[in-house]
């Protein structure tokens, strides 16, 4: 684990991060810098056009006028919030995964400023290098905070549990799914719980049969792995409220019988991505002691096509007793939700929370960086506020009353794909008949699960989407909002 501490610019390090503002708009770290490099600086910042815009980088040698090996000037422009230092933060910590030490002089211009920046900063150094025959890490150990004071250390201490809370999402994610059924799923989770003291309860297959979860047992049906779902449950003694979070978590997703094409299976190692983050979201919250019950769900299962798949046409039972006609095998996330939202409502928790990669529909009609937010009883407000603060992006959609003819079955409750357009829609109402008269809020993560490019504290592939809105709403609830 990166180590953290404050200290002085004068102290050696192997790179110095200074922010600067628009038009170059220095602060108290960047004057000294300016005055110790002289009208050299000025010089090199013209040649490579930096004038502190959001998102400009650049890496200046020390050239022995620093105690520095190296100084990275991240653009912050005219006004920056929280989100910009942590972009700003990102962009250096992307640069910076050859240096040892790391001097962060960020947090001046926001109350906050170190927490953020921190936070960028270790997101930004991420990548996932498990199977590389040669592994390159990030080889940062030390991370000061120049001028920060006791309190910018402890917003930093909260970022670092954070942002390891969202690498283990991503590493997760990007693991390949034949290292990652069911049973090894349920086994981080029991990790989690004895680090952490959560209890982790684990359904196996005939638990699950015992139990009536139709839904994951329809899924699992064709695949090889057994299914299993995992309950985590997080209870301070001073809890504020109770939060239940379900995480779809199918291993991978090959359609089923209503086979995806090769290209359409390429990412489908990413469909459990609301699992992980579930996981990792109670993990931290549980770290952090952030005074509220946390019940955490994740169905897990693979989609495949074996010889005793379900077929379309297969009408299947849920956990709360609604039936199900299956219509395309390839509308998995919601059979398996069914069951996990039933099992979510009858702990009986004040609002509960579903991620899932649900529809194609969400991602296209939102691309790759926003959610799709649904919901019902004030839940999707309070999602939309958490996730504002954490920096993740939300658009919240209409849940109308009257698409549910739309999913009408002909021969049961429902059935489980409606037209093609309102795809996102369509399969939000289908969760919500699983978690009756409770709060509820479902993100579909399709689009922001993965990215398909790096930018500044984002790396290309699995994000960890989630975690941080899970965790401030969490921190919102405690609080009494
Ligand atoms: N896991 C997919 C959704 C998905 C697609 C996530 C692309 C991320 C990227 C989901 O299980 C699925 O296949 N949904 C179908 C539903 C349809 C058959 C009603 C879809 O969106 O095409
Ligand atoms: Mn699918
Ligand atoms: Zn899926």
């Amino acid at each position: 684990m990166i180590e953290l501490r404050t200290g002085t610019r004068e102290e050696p390090a192997d790179a110095l991060v200074v922010g600067v503002g628009a038009e170059r708009d220095w602060d108290e770290i960047g004057r000294w810098l300016s005055e110790r490099m002289g009208g050299w600086l000025a010089g090199y910042l013209d040649a490579a056009d930096f004038t502190g815009k959001e998102g400009e980088c650049l890496t200046v040698p020390g050239a022995g006028l620093v105690p520095h090996g190296s100084v990275v000037l991240v653009g912050l422009g005219a006004q920056p919030d929280a989100e910009v230092l942590r972009k700003a933060a990102g962009n250096a910590g992307r640069a910076l995964t050859r240096a040892r030490s790391v001097a962060l002089g960020l947090g001046s211009r926001l109350p906050g400023g170190e927490e953020a920046a921190t936070l960028g900063f270790l997101l930004g150094q991420y990548s996932f290098q498990k199977h590389r025959s040669e592994p390159k890490p990030s080889l940062t150990e030390s991370l000061r905070l120049v001028g920060a004071g006791e309190a910018a250390l402890a917003g930093a201490r909260k970022a670092r549990v954070v942002a390891t809370a969202v690498v283990r999402a991503r590493d997760l994610v990007n693991e390949p799914s034949v290292n990652k059924p069911p049973e090894y799923l349920a086994g981080v989770a029991q990790e989690i719980g004895e680090r952490t003291g959560v209890r982790v309860r684990v359904y196996d297959k005939d638990e699950l049969v015992a139990g009536g979860f139709g839904g994951i047992l329809g899924v699992n049906a064709g695949a090889t792995h057994p299914a299993r779902l995992v309950e985590m449950w997080y209870e301070p003694a001073d809890a504020r409220g109770f939060l239940a979070i379900v995480g779809k978590g199918i291993v991978f997703d090959s359609g089923g019988l209503s086979l995806k094409t090769a290209e359409g299976m390429e990412t489908m190692k990413t469909d459990m991505s609301g699992a992980a983050a579930t996981m990792a979201a109670v993990e931290a919250i549980a770290t952090l002691g952030i005074p509220v019950k946390v019940l955490g769900i994740t169905p897990l299962t693979e989609n495949m096509p074996g010889g005793s798949a379900l077929r379309p046409g297969d009408v299947l039972k849920a956990r709360n007793g609604k039936t199900i006609e299956v219509l395309n095998t390839d509308a998995e996330g919601r059979l398996v939700l069914a069951d996990g939202l039933s099992l979510a409502a009858e702990a009986g928790p004040d609002l509960i929370v579903d991620l899932a990669t649900l529809t194609g529909a969400c991602h296209i009609a939102l691309g790759d960086e926003i959610a799709g937010l649904f919901g019902t009883g004030g839940a999707p407000e309070k999602v939309r506020d958490a996730a504002e603060a954490a920096g993740e992006r939300v658009w919240v959609m209409p849940l109308p009353a009257d698409y549910r003819r739309k999913i009408d079955s002909d021969v049961a409750d429902m059935k489980n794909t409606g037209p093609r357009y309102g795809g996102a829609i369509n399969a939000a109402l289908l969760l919500k008949e699983f978690v009756g008269e409770i709060p509820w809020a479902h993100l579909d993560i399709a689009g922001p699960a993965r990215a398909a490019e790096a930018s500044h504290y984002v790396p290309k592939g699995a994000t960890g989407f989630g975690v941080r809105t899970l965790i401030a709403l969490a921190e919102a609830l405690a609080a009494g909002s």
